[in-house]
């Protein structure tokens, strides 16, 4: 089998953004396309699965077709067609899995499915051509919060994990809850921006039993009693301070964390993946604290932090070197371990 000028269709539909991308050797975007629902959902206050489905029905040809056209290649170019299988929303992951099993069975190309938080977690090899494993990295996303150890291309090692919330449901739980409305982790980012991060003291996202984990129920929570307290005696609230200083109490513990993972295993380099990556607050804290510690920080673009196809391209094309092929078996398996 060739190894050189892989070229990977990936498909990625499992929340809210449909995508597809042609990816070679695992590097180089040709091509990504993102067709985002968000509009859509922002009227229900956050994403309704069985619109996302029907969305994702909807789109998922037209965004095939514009990766090809925009990568300049067809189906006869491509090398393996790449999905992502799980943990998501089962009826948008089954939306993609069946059409690239359709397309491989169709094409006689290869399958393969991928872990969508491998896809974000590599999404930081498309811009950073030194970075290699070992690295450390903080997975920050709507559903997931956790530290991985990226030993190699195929063998991570979870360091820590969230106790209840991930970092993003966080974000948004909050932002609904002082009306800013949805996606909750870009407007708090924005709000924060105007308030003082150190007017309100929230407890902290961490766990006392735990070095590496975290939890964000008791800051979420703090959040809610601040504003029943504010509601009862008639106090207007400062949404902007009420968002910089969430936000604080999230930030310093992920970074926190993060570093304490890279020295305890002597790993310099260090990244991060996942929506709440574009975080500003997160990125020039995290860039801080790295530097002190003369560790390397690595993050995607936002546009590969969030939802995309490019990221599931580049996880897919280590399956591939590795054999690892999909039959027209699978299936969507919406909690996928890692
Ligand atoms: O990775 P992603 O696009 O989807 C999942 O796999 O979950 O992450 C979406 C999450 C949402 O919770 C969103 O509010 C959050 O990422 N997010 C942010 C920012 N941009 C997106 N959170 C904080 N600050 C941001 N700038
Ligand atoms: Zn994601």
């Amino acid at each position: 089998m060739k190894k050189n000028n892989i070229k990977i269709l990936a498909i990625e539909s499992s929340c809210d953004e449909t995508a597809a991308a042609v990816v070679e050797d695992g590097r180089k975007v040709l091509s990504n396309i993102i067709s985002s629902q968000i509009d859509l959902h922002t009227i229900y206050g956050g994403v309704v699965p069985e619109i996302a489905s029907r969305k994702h029905i909807e789109n998922i040809n037209l965004v095939i077709r514009d990766a090809l056209k925009e990568a300049n290649v067809t189906f006869d170019d491509i090398d393996a067609i790449a999905v992502t299988y799980g943990p998501g929303l089962v009826g948008a992951l089954l939306v993609g899995v069946g059409e690239a099993k359709a397309l491989a069975y169709g094409l006689k190309k290869p399958l393969i499915g991928v872990h969508h938080i491998k896809g974000h977690v590599f999404a930081n090899l498309i811009e950073h051509e030194n970075l290699k494993p070992p690295f450390v990295c903080l997975i920050v996303s709507g559903g997931h919060t956790e530290i991985a150890i990226v030993k190699d291309y195929n063998d991570f090692e979870i360091v820590a994990a969230t106790r209840d919330d991930a970092a993003g449901e966080a974000f948004d739980k909050v932002a609904r809850s002082v009306g800013l409305g949805y996606p909750g982790g870009p407007k708090i980012d924005r709000a924060a921006k105007l308030g003082n991060p150190f007017a309100i003291e929230f407890p902290k996202a961490r766990v006392n039993d735990s070095k590496y984990d975290f939890s964000f129920s008791g800051v979420k929570s703090a959040v809610l009693n601040y504003q029943n307290k504010a509601n009862m005696t008639g106090e207007k609230i400062n949404v902007n301070d009420l968002a910089a200083s969430f936000q604080r109490a999230v930030v310093e513990v992920l970074v926190e964390h993060t570093v304490t993972v890279a020295k305890d295993y002597n790993i310099k380099n260090v990244a991060m993946a996942g929506g709440v990556a574009s975080n500003t607050a997160l990125r020039s804290l995290m860039e801080g604290k790295c530097s002190e510690e003369g560790l390397k920080l690595h993050f995607p673009s936002p546009v590969y932090c969030t939802d995309n196809a490019a990221m599931i391209g580049v996880a897919a094309y280590y399956e591939y070197l590795n054999g690892n092929f999909k039959d027209l078996a699978l299936n969507a398996v919406p909690n996928l371990e890692l």
